[in-house]
């Protein structure tokens, strides 16, 4: 039987190239994103589910409709995120709730579901949430209603890990910092330029390099890994 995988925000940059290496690891991969998926997959090999994942009735449907259409999941990809831009202290209240509807309560919908399904499948299963380096490095751009969101989702992370080892779940998070993805139009040119001129090889990371990482760590290779957070930054912050 073929393994399934989902991807949040897998119309996205990353999500995309998460998708394409998933399935070239031969996952049957569910996509679930905002927006249509631009993507030309293989229908045999990808379906496409079109939801607001701040809405956690909308998730709890597509969760049981990809446990009835193609048999459960074992492996979860929460990488649908967004970086709203306001700085600290004049941020709105309804931009602080979406930052951590869109980046933290969706992974953690996303698990409640996904768990439920893995419990009921053989062999390891994984979930991978996508985090940022933002959550650690307080000399780059990001905010911080951005940066909590993530710092919540890698305590999520390792919490799950614990809960689940012997249950032979794996979770781990990976925290990239910039890769090139439609998420850099967000920023203005200037932030940008600099945050471009202080990775060590002088460019972004490109979102096939991120998206290996999350394949391996699905792959066997990952069933011995689970509760970490692997910072992915061309060594940037080594000090
Ligand atoms: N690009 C970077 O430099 C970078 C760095 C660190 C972390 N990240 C993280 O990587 C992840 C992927 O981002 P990306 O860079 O590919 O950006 P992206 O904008 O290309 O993709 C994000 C995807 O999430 C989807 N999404 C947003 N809100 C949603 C919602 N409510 N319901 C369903 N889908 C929704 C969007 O439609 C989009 O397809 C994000 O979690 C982001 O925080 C990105």
């Amino acid at each position: 039987m073929k393994r399934v995988a989902v991807v949040t925000g897998s119309a996205g940059g990353m999500g995309r190239a998460i998708t394409k290496a998933l399935i070239r690891d031969g996952f049957f991969v569910v996509g679930l994103d905002l927006k249509q998926q631009s993507e030309k997959f293989d229908a045999n090999l990808y379906a496409h589910f079109t939801l607001d994942l701040t809405k956690s009735h909308e998730i709890d449907s597509a969760f049981q409709e990809i446990e009835s259409k193609f048999g459960g999941v074992d492996a979860l990809v929460n990488n649908a995120g967004s970086c709203f831009m306001s700085d600290f202290p004049d941020i709105p209240a309804e931009e602080f709730e979406l930052q951590m509807a869109v980046n933290f309560s969706s992974a953690f919908h996303c698990s409640q579901a996904a768990v439920k399904s893995m419990l009921r499948r053989d062999g390891f299963k994984k979930i991978v949430n996508i985090s940022s380096n933002g959550a650690y490095n307080f000399d780059v751009f990001d905010p911080p209603h951005y940066r909590a969101s993530k710092a919540a989702m890698d305590t999520l992370t390792k919490d799950l890990a614990r809960r689940y080892a012997k249950e032979r779940i794996c979770c781990n998070s990976i925290a990239p910092a910039m890769t090139e993805t439609p998420l850099f139009d967000l920023l203005t040119e200037e932030t940008l330029n600099k945050a471009i001129s202080n990775m060590p090889q002088g460019k972004p990371m490109q979102p096939s390099q991120i998206a290996d990482w999350v394949a391996f760590l699905i792959s066997p290779a990952g069933d011995v890994v689970s509760g970490n957070v692997i910072i992915i930054n061309q060594g940037r912050d080594v000090r």
